[in-house]
């Protein structure tokens, strides 16, 4: 896969612009001049290394909407614009050719929650340190422009430098921001016994929120207890809809049930567990009762 690289190189004080328009190889990335400063108004030059996310967009206030020719009239209003720090590009032109470019004052490493994939838009920002993503358990990578510095700002459950360090209980794995535990098939139980099980290790019932988390977890339940089912914290209330244990009703995130599931069978399947054995981690409701599935715990959930 090819990327764009725009390499600008920008003389303020006079009319001299030199544009370096560079095809890269993703895979071969060059540790090019990466002197990234958005301060730049005393100096000379201002370096920016432009990298492009495509069908990708940073989903923050815009500072300034615009329509401009192309990609690099956009980089330019970027450039222009002290408190810009990436930017969103159409990514087909309108019925005029013309393209929307959406001006913003912060980047994807401070904002990966917001970055996101889209249909409809291209995203460029500054190459900066973070871009080698340097902090560890999901932590934030805030660049500071004006040195080419950064700090990670760790996640719950992490600290050093690069957010290394991990607190999980004993013997829990890490994954992305959370460490996880399953019990193994001696210690199956009810979705309340298994529940207490891992808050008996400070931990909850795994609350699940990728596609990504739920791969992990199921890989983790088959390695630890072969074929048996696992329990995670996700469960039916009163209203007749589901809710994880940190209050967040199912429906609108990430969910993975069975076919035809869940289907209530009988009224009182108001627990849920994830498929172990040959299954794909698809989700089903049971009876809460039921003692043969295990804990997939999960500390900080
Ligand atoms: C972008 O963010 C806004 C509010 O912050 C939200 O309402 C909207 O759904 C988000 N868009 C996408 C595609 O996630
Ligand atoms: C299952 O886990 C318990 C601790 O929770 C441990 O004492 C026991 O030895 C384990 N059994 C097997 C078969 O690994
Ligand atoms: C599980 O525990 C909750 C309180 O923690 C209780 O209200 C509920 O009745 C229990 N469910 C079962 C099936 O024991
Ligand atoms: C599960 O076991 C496989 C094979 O040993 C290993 O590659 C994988 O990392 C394990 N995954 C988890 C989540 O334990």
């Amino acid at each position: 896969m090819k990327t764009f690289d725009f390499l600008v190189i920008l003389k303020r004080e006079s009319l001299l612009i030199l544009i370096l328009l560079s095809l890269a190889h993703a895979d071969k990335e060059k540790e090019t001049a990466t002197a990234a400063s958005r301060k730049g108004i005393n100096k000379k030059f201002e370096f920016v290394n432009f990298k492009e996310d495509k069908l990708s967009f940073l989903n923050i206030t815009a500072l300034v909407k615009r329509v401009v020719e192309d990609s690099l009239s956009c980089a330019f209003s970027c450039l222009d614009n002290l408190a810009c720090f990436s930017f969103n590009i159409a990514a087909f032109p309108d019925k005029a050719g013309k393209f929307v470019c959406e001006i913003l004052s912060s980047d994807k490493y401070s904002n990966s929650e917001n970055f996101l994939p889209s249909k409809t838009l291209h995203h460029f920002s500054i190459v900066s340190p973070c871009s080698n993503l340097p902090c560890k358990g999901d932590g934030k990578c805030v660049t500071l422009y004006q040195t080419n510095r950064y700090i990670c700002v760790c996640n719950r459950g992490f600290r050093g430098k690069h957010c290394e360090i991990d607190t999980c209980p004993a013997d829990f794995l890490v994954h992305g921001k959370s460490c996880y535990y399953v019990a193994n098939s001696s210690s199956a139980a009810t979705w309340n016994k298994s529940r207490r099980f891992c808050q008996n290790l400070g931990a909850d019932l795994a609350v699940i929120k990728s596609k990504d988390e739920n791969q992990f977890a199921y890989n983790l339940l088959r390695n630890t207890s072969g074929v048996s089912d696992g329990w995670i914290g996700l469960y039916r209330k009163a209203d007749n809809k589901f809710y994880w244990l940190d209050g967040r009703p199912a429906k609108g995130h990430f969910q993975k049930w069975n076919d035809g599931e869940p289907n209530d069978y009988g009224g009182n399947e108001d627990c849920v567990h994830l498929n172990g054995g040959n299954s794909d981690g698809e989700w089903n409701d049971q009876i809460c009762s039921y003692t043969s599935h295990v804990a997939i715990c999960q500390w900080p959930i």
